[in-house]
């Protein structure tokens, strides 16, 4: 008899063991091996995996500064708001294609079983972009690793003493990314007495708005988008649309290419917002992913990137802001004083970044994206998918290291990047007078309203 019971429990044991086990793994299976296709709507974690391990991990060994007797004195970010609903264009299509899953696909795969029996349609057209509380998190948890990435700048002493700046879009995803940075920092050392402002700055943190010549000869002219639109029609993205059909077995004709992004947007949200590997995912294969993330590629490089020099030139405000910043310190601590800003915390969108880190020569590959290079473009160094997730984040620190020695290092998603064409700075970071030199001609000029202003006279 007790033989008996012990093999029952022992059997009982096994079988619970094994559920245990059977939904352990899968848990690593929640990241849609399409993950890191998503563009702008990427998460953070997929650019730097080992957050996934520890939200709050910095390696402070990554800053190299030439010696030890180099101290920090000024820190630029300028922030890519969090994560945030899908926009209403986006959920309107999403609807139209959950409607065409629900009462026109006849396949019998299960990931489709699973949408129409198990999935809802939950997305509503009012959550029009709006920061989802993974965004609230995701800027939370990088002011925490900035504090320790830079501890003598982003320091308890200096927010309480006003030496650190707030500026953000006016955008309602952008304050609430502000004041969820702040929040970071203000449970971190847990300040209950005192509040911090933050300046709303459109002019600065939304330029591509207000650049009459971004506006008109890019956003609204259809001439200027062609490679876009071409590429939309072309055969790479036919032959996705042909697949996806083929998945949900509809007729060829329903499944447009904004349907297809509609579905992309779906697996790319459902993840980012949730974390859940959604049944949406399985109608994109990887070779459908990349293509669908040179599609969107390409629309950055048209409308925000190399594909028109009004697009790097619209972000001259933010040039000469990051630069009278930095000269500000270094003045300030020359002549003795102390600095009156020691960091400087810009929130702002995708389309703030990817025109500064144009102007700046980051990205840049040999040949233009085009609607007719797709096969040629594999190996491309313009990728939005790491350039610009959510949180994405361009840091610039300036070292003082002694004499006069300063010293300029910069960050893209904190990570050491190097100014292009700035030669012999591979090892250490560069002298900033040396990067002051690289970018004369633009110091000397850029300037925004003669950019931005219609039919500017050829210089
Ligand atoms: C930290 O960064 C350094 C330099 O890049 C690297 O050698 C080291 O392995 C990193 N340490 C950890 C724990 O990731
Ligand atoms: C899709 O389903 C709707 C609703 O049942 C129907 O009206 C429509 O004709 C179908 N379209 C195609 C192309 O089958
Ligand atoms: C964002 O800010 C608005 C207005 O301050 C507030 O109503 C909303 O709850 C905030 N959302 C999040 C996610 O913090
Ligand atoms: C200038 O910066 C250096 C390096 O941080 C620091 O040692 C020095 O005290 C600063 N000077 C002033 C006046 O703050």
């Amino acid at each position: 008899m007790l033989t008996f019971l012990w093999k029952f429990s022992v059997f009982y044991f096994f079988i619970i063991w094994a559920l245990f086990n059977y939904v352990n793994p899968e848990d690593n299976l929640d990241i849609p091996t399409i993950a890191k296709y998503f563009n702008t709507k990427g998460r953070y974690e997929e650019v730097n995996p080992y957050l996934r391990e520890d939200i709050l991990a910095v390696n402070r060994s990554i800053l190299q500064p030439p010696s030890p007797q180099c101290q920090e004195i000024h820190l630029i970010a300028i922030i890519r708001h969090g994560t945030r609903y899908p926009t209403t264009k986006n959920i309107k299509d999403m609807q139209q294609l959950y409607n065409i899953v629900m009462h026109n696909a006849s396949g019998e795969a299960s990931f489709l079983r699973e949408i129409q029996t198990q999935w809802a349609m939950w997305y509503t057209e009012d959550m029009d972009g709006r920061l989802v509380q993974k965004g609230v998190n995701e800027l939370k948890h990088l002011a925490v690793r900035l504090s320790k990435l830079f501890p003598s700048l982003v320091s308890e002493e200096n927010l309480r003493g006003g030496r650190v700046k707030f500026i953000t879009s006016s955008k309602h995803r952008c304050v609430n990314s502000t004041l969820s940075f702040k929040a970071g920092l203000t449970e971190l050392w847990a300040i209950k007495d005192q509040e911090f402002d933050h300046e709303v700055n459109d002019a600065l943190m939304r330029f591509f708005d207000k650049c009459a010549r971004i506006v008109q000869e890019v956003d609204n002219s259809p001439l200027a988008l062609v490679e876009i639109n071409n590429f939309k029609k072309g055969p790479e993205m036919r032959r996705v649309q042909e697949k996806i059909a083929v998945r949900l077995r509809v007729s060829y004709s329903l499944i447009t290419h904004d349907m297809a992004e509609a579905a992309f947007y779906l697996c790319a949200y459902e993840f980012a917002i949730k974390a859940v590997n959604s049944p949406w995912c399985q109608l994109f294969d990887e070779d459908d992913a990349k293509v669908m993330e040179y599609a969107s590629d390409l629309r950055e490089f048209w409308k925000r990137g190399y594909g028109y020099d009004i697009n790097s030139k619209s972000s001259c405000i933010l040039f000469h802001d990051v630069f009278s910043r930095l000269n500000k310190a270094a003045s300030e601590n020359k002549s003795g004083q102390q600095v009156t800003e020691a960091v400087t915390v810009q929130v702002g969108h995708a389309d703030t970044l990817l025109p500064l880190l144009t102007l700046l020569g980051f990205f840049k590959d040999s040949e233009a994206l085009t609607s007719t290079n797709y096969a040629t473009q594999t190996q491309r160094s313009f990728r939005t998918s790491h350039m610009l997730p959510y949180a994405a984040n361009l840091l610039l620190v300036l070292y003082d290291c002694g004499a006069g020695d300063l010293r300029l290092q910069p960050l893209l998603n904190e990570r050491p990047v190097t100014f292009p064409g700035l030669a012999d700075q591979q090892v250490s970071m560069p002298l900033y007078e040396d990067v002051k030199e690289h970018y004369r001609e633009l110091l000397q000029g850029c300037d925004f309203e003669n950019e931005c202003q219609l039919f500017k006279h050829p210089a």
